[in-house]
């Protein structure tokens, strides 16, 4: 599928990273890492441990376990998203994750990602809950999440280290 950003950039829509090229996976990470960006990897991944998670990502993607989004622009990732069924008595609470590449940011690429993410694991999991964790510092990513429907359930003060600073996780649901 086909979608336009705010500045009229068209970009690819895929459900899956099946197709995407493992060293493509591995440069949107690592682009993240390198800014310091708000996610939980603090070092760059090599391809070796990328091909374990592509794997295991295609592997949950098969078990009905998790839904992707990925925005492709000239082949290369422009954004992803994922939302992830828990395990056990976690049944019916669903994860999400998202992430946009530097230049693709404030187009509307995120927010494209999680409305899309969210509808297809409502569709697929029927879940009770769909929640997420951020970072207080991380106010773009607080704003996308308040825009689409994210209220703060929980604060946990003191959780997040980031060059030698202790910052609170907000957990979110979807309301
Ligand atoms: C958070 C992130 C996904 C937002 O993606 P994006 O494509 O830039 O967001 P969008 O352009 O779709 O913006 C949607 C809304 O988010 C909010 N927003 C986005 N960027 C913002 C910023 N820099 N400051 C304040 N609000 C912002 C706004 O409410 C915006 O709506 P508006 O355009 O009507 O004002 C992106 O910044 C990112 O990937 N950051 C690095 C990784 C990360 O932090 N992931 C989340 C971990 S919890």
């Amino acid at each position: 599928m086909k979608a336009k950003l705010k500045d009229g950039t068209e970009i690819e829509i895929m459900d899956s990273i099946k197709d995407v090229p493992l060293h493509e996976c591995l440069r949107h990470i690592n682009s993240a890492v390198e800014e310091g960006a708000w996610i939980i990897y603090t070092k760059k991944m090599t391809i070796k441990e990328e091909r374990a998670w592509k794997k295991s990502c295609l592997a949950d993607e098969k078990k009905g376990l998790m839904v992707k989004t990925v925005a492709l622009r000239d082949g290369r990732i422009a954004g992803s998203s994922e939302g992830r069924k828990q395990p056990g008595r976690n049944h019916g609470n669903v994860a999400i994750g998202i992430m946009v590449t530097k230049e693709f940011r404030g187009k509307g690429l995120g927010e494209l990602l999680l409305k899309r993410t969210i509808a297809k694991a409502k569709k697929k999991f029927r879940p009770k809950n769909i929640f997420l964790s951020v970072a207080e510092p991380n106010k773009a990513a607080m704003k996308l999440y308040e825009k689409v429907g994210f209220r703060e359930i929980a604060r946990f003060p003191d959780w997040i280290e980031k060059d030698g600073k202790y910052y609170a996780q907000l957990w979110m649901v979807l309301k």
